[in-house]
């Protein structure tokens, strides 16, 4: 996939990102369906946080051919843990562009030091499972969501 490119968001990528949400079975293994609003506002708190806490936050975009493609995103929350999602639009999955995604955001996560980091996938979502676990060393039956499984790792 030579053009394919990871980089930084632009305020200008926010549509593209909302797009992605809204593709095709984005959120058929996630436990609630948001509409649009929601989506709109947890997409603009991404780029306000970008600014006011960039510490915590870890964006990237997927250019493929010039058009946003995915994003994976890593917000540090309680105790130093990351907590990792990543998203393909519908009409680019399966050509590995989650897998390049997540490689991109572990490496700015492992830059930032010593941290541990987790996350949430439905049992049934064998693409998603397929894609953390490479990244993730351990993984269990998630407690606070039955039907849910929770990756972790930490360095
Ligand atoms: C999960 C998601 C991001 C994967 O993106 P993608 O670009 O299609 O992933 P990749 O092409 O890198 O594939 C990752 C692995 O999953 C496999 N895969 C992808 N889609 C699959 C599917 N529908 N069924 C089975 N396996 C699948 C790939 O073959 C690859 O396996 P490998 O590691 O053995 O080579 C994408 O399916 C998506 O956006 N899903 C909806 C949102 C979601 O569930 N996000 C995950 C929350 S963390």
């Amino acid at each position: 996939m030579d053009s394919l490119i990871i980089r930084q968001p632009r305020s200008s990528d926010k549509e593209d990102i909302v797009a992605v949400y809204e593709s095709r079975g984005f959120f058929d293994y996630s436990p609630s369906r948001p509409d649009l609003k929601v989506i709109v506002a947890t997409v603009d708190a991404y780029f306000t946080e970008l600014v006011s806490d960039p510490a915590s936050i870890i964006l990237y975009v997927a250019e493929l051919e010039y058009r946003l493609a995915g994003f994976a995103i890593a917000r540090k929350g309680a105790r130093a843990t990351w907590e990792v999602q990543s998203g393909v639009h519908f009409d680019h999955r399966k050509q590995g562009i989650g897998h390049v995604l997540l490689a991109a955001l572990f490496e700015e996560m492992y830059k930032r030091g010593p941290a541990a980091c987790k996350a949430t996938v439905h049992a049934g979502n064998v693409a998603s499972i397929k894609m953390v676990s490479r990244f993730f060393r351990e993984h269990g039956e998630f407690t606070g969501l039955p039907g849910f499984l929770q990756f972790t790792t930490s360095w």
